[in-house]
């Protein structure tokens, strides 16, 4: 009778299908897919062409898969291939449901689904959830009249006499607020004033939003990467932003974003989105960018109950290689509770590579970051052409900009085209990305740093990703082993225990230009073996296999070895 009123109850909440999902573990110990996935970001106009108009395209991203596969990658997230004017490169999206011809067709998507499939490959899509195109029919309708059906599917507001509404700056420059004079009124916008933002406060623009996930969950997607979640409300009360002193690189003054970003309200729609999530077995991935860990934990939610991949871009503001500092952001992270999500660099940021190298160890120390992010305890998400050493090919001249905020910040501010230029897969013109002209140019690098000749050389930025990425699939100690940080005092060596029960990896990372000398006492970890068996590492003078007591260590080198009672 109580067991009859109980699965009544929870049926009637709509439990029934949370419960479903989450007991599609993949272990014993409740592990969900996606912590034990390798995610990897495809910007898509830049991967493969396949049809030589110099424009990557979902075809493109088919015929590598194989390539996909064989890294290591078990999740791709592409960025928004939706139709769209480009004005930011896809995240103006002009409809929500279908793929812009220059990237293909609906049924290439759904075969691009299955072949992904087969090949054991997931795909999350980029769900730009902020904003619209301005060329997308809801906004046109929007703007057709005071009105008009879809009015009050966008922000607008009347001016304050003949100014805007309030003091907020566009993070893309310029006011953020633009008028439309056919109206005479002022519509919001956080970015670029082609991508209006969606008022999330009507119920309509809500219950809409919801069904493009849905139709994308059917369709097989296995998530979404949440575009700017932090701008999806704004104050009410249209406030002033508090003005700091000094102009931006727009030569906008600064402001702290106080009443248009990180609203409370933003997770409430996360905890709704999650429920449909959950329903599909689907994961979340947040652009979460956050000054501090209690602001990441926000985003995971009280109970677990948001995000379940908030990324953690704090990596990224470590501009050094700087041992007591990455220990700092990794404790803060592992001790925050949720299941950390390390990323390095992404379609918005200048390449790891150029970010970390010193100019002149660059590849010692992409495999040395490589080592730090694939061996934390989390999910990595990888961007792509990061596992050859890709670097930034910035623009030289203003009318080469591509991104429109390189042309308005120029030259303090290129745009990011720098870090989105074509794949490099041989030594082929054009990298082998394209018969055409690409859309950006590729670097004359690419004769050396490219996919078939950094497979050929077993020392390559390419091969220290695949096997670091194939340890990290087999073994239990990475994949769930706790993080246990080392010698917490050493400004040089990062070093860490990943502890799985009685097995563990040991970690060691010489973050200096000079050979380091190590000692490792693991009894209190309860490992007292004295030596550690070699799993991988970067050292040209071989195994190194080796005296836990007395390990010596390369400049910028990585030593991963297996310790054990
Ligand atoms: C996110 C995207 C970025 C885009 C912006 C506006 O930050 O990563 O590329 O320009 O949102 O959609
Ligand atoms: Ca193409």
């Amino acid at each position: 009778m109580f067991c009859k009123f109980v699965a009544l109850a929870l049926f009637i909440s709509g439990f029934c299908s949370t419960v479903f999902s989450q007991t599609q573990a993949v272990d014993s110990e409740g592990h969900q897919w996606w912590q034990h996935a390798v995610f990897y970001e495809i910007y898509p106009r830049s991967f493969m062409d396949s049809n030589n108009d110099g424009i990557g395209d979902l075809n493109g991203i088919a015929s590598k898969l194989d390539y996909l596969k064989s890294l290591g990658v078990d999740a791709i997230w592409i960025t928004p291939c939706y139709p769209s004017p480009q004005v930011d490169f896809g995240y103006d999206v002009s409809d929500y449901e279908n793929i812009d011809p220059m990237y293909g067709t609906l049924a290439d998507f759904d075969r691009l689904q299955q072949e992904a499939k087969t090949h054991g490959i997931r795909i999350i899509m980029d769900f730009v959830l902020n904003h619209s195109s301005d060329q997308h029919a809801w906004f046109i309708d929007s703007r057709s009249s005071r009105t008009s059906a879809k009015r009050d599917w966008y922000m607008w507001h009347d001016g304050k006499g003949s100014a805007e509404p309030n003091n907020w700056v566009s993070t893309f420059g310029g006011s953020a607020w633009t008028m439309d004079f056919k109206t005479g009124q002022y519509y919001y916008h956080y970015f670029y004033p082609q991508q209006p933002d969606l008022n999330w406060r009507n119920p309509a623009v809500h219950d809409a939003m919801f069904d493009v996930t849905r139709w994308w969950y059917k369709r097989g997607v296995a998530g979404f990467r949440l575009d700017a979640v932090d701008t999806l409300f704004e104050d009410p009360e249209l406030r002033d932003n508090p003005v700091l002193p000094g102009l931006n690189k727009y030569g906008d003054p600064n402001e702290t974003d106080l009443y248009n970003t990180k609203l409370p309200e933003v997770h409430v729609v996360l905890r709704d989105l999650r429920k449909v999530a959950d329903e599909n077995n689907a994961v979340l991935i947040g652009e979460t960018w956050t000054k501090d860990v209690n602001e990441l934990k926000q985003y995971y939610g009280d109970h677990s109950n948001e995000l379940q991949m908030p990324m953690d871009f704090m990596f990224t503001k470590v501009d050094r290689l700087s041992p007591p500092e990455f220990r700092r952001q990794i404790a803060a992270v592992d001790s925050a509770g949720g299941w950390p999500v390390f990323v390095l660099s992404n379609h918005d940021i200048v390449r790891s590579y150029v970010r970390y190298g010193d100019g002149q160890n660059n590849q010692a120390i992409a495999k040395l970051m490589a080592a730090l992010y694939l061996t934390l305890r989390g999910t990595p998400i990888m961007y792509y052409g990061e596992e050859i050493g890709m670097q930034n090919t910035d623009p030289v001249r203003k009318e080469d900009v591509k991104d429109p905020i390189g042309r308005v910040g120029w030259p303090q501010e290129k745009g990011r085209d720098g870090e989105r230029t074509p794949m490099q897969w041989d030594d082929s013109p054009n990298a082998g990305f394209t018969r055409g002209t690409p859309w950006l140019p590729v670097p004359l690098i690419y004769k050396t740093v490219n996919v078939a000749s950094e497979l050929k050389d077993p020392s390559s930025i390419l091969n220290v990703y695949r096997s670091l990425l194939a340890l990290r699939h087999q073994n239990r100690a990475l994949l769930d082993g706790d993080y246990v940080a080392l010698n917490e005092n050493d400004p040089n060596v990062l070093s860490y225990l990943r502890r799985y029960k009685n097995e563990a990896v040991l970690v060691v990372l010489n973050m200096s230009s000079q050979p380091q000398q190590v000692s490792f006492d693991l009894a209190p970890q309860g490992f007292d073996g004295k030596t550690a068996r070699s799993l991988l590492t970067t050292m040209a003078t071989g195994s190194q296999a080796g005296s836990v007591s007395h390990l010596s260590l390369e400049p910028f080198s990585v030593y991963i070895g297996a310790v054990s009672k």
